[in-house]
């Protein structure tokens, strides 16, 4: 069996910050996923018009402000003055859209660790995951736990790894390609990041065979959850933050 690759990281990953419990990939969603214990995050990263990474997931910003269109057409500033955290509820009315750098300011100064997630705007793959490694090694200099970059897009990986070679990287997949070593090695990962479904003992024993760590997202069944790590799976992604917690 391979020697596997360090791995800093909690098996619990709160997704999007907060879950389900808080409106996704804002400061608030990161307060909800601390108080609930959870020591590591996933969060969405992109680049708005003018260049700027902040956390969205969607392409559009209609399912998670009060705004319309696609975020690629605005600039940081049109972003900033939409209100995030009502679409989830009243209690989060007015919550704002975070830039990536104030959400690593605040997961380092709390000792929690990141998953990167770059998600880039349709044709800016390169780009915003070249302008998120080198963010990253800015924004984490000096932190105890290097962040955890991820994609399925694979030119935003490849720049990744051009721009930070040094930062530990994963590929995330919707399927579980035929040749996902060979991909694995590509980008130099240290990790696949599957659906939840394609998890089974024999693919978790095969990845870490291969020399690579394994993470499902999303896991929201509290036994399937049990079940994925008592297979051995190195990170489960959930939403649900009050039933499959760290404590457990
Ligand atoms: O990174 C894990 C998971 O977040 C991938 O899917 O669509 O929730 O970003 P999605
Ligand atoms: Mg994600």
């Amino acid at each position: 069996t391979a020697k596997l690759p360090s791995w800093p990281y909690s098996r619990y990953i709160a997704h999007r910050g907060g879950g389900r419990l808080a409106p996704e990939n804002t400061l608030a969603a990161m307060r909800v996923g601390a108080e609930h214990g959870f020591t590591m995050f996933e969060y969405d990263v992109k680049l708005s018009r003018d260049n700027v990474l902040v956390l969205m997931h969607d392409d559009d910003v209609d399912r998670t402000s009060n705004g319309t269109g696609p975020a690629a057409a605005k600039t940081y500033s049109e972003l900033a003055q939409l209100d995030f955290g009502s679409w989830h509820s009243a209690a989060f009315a007015g919550e704002p859209l975070p830039t990536f750098a104030a959400v690593a300011r605040y997961t380092v100064a709390n000792h929690i660790a990141s998953n990167v997630e770059i998600k880039p705007c349709p044709g800016r793959e390169a780009e915003t995951g070249a302008a998120v490694a080198r963010a990253c090694v800015q924004l984490w200099q000096g932190a105890d736990t290097p962040p955890l970059l991820s994609s399925f897009a694979e030119e935003a990986l490849q720049a990744a790894l051009e721009a930070a070679p040094e930062l530990p990287r994963a590929l995330l997949v919707e399927k579980v390609p035929e040749d996902w070593r060979e991909r694995l090695a590509k980008y130099q990962c240290v990790a696949l990041n599957i659906n939840q479904k394609d998890a089974t003992r024999e693919l978790i024993d095969a990845v870490h065979a291969a020399g690579y760590r394994i993470a499902a997202w999303t896991v929201n069944d509290p036994e399937r959850a049990r079940l994925l790590l008592d297979w051995g799976i190195d990170g489960i992604f959930t939403d649900e933050l009050a039933a499959i917690r760290p404590a457990d």
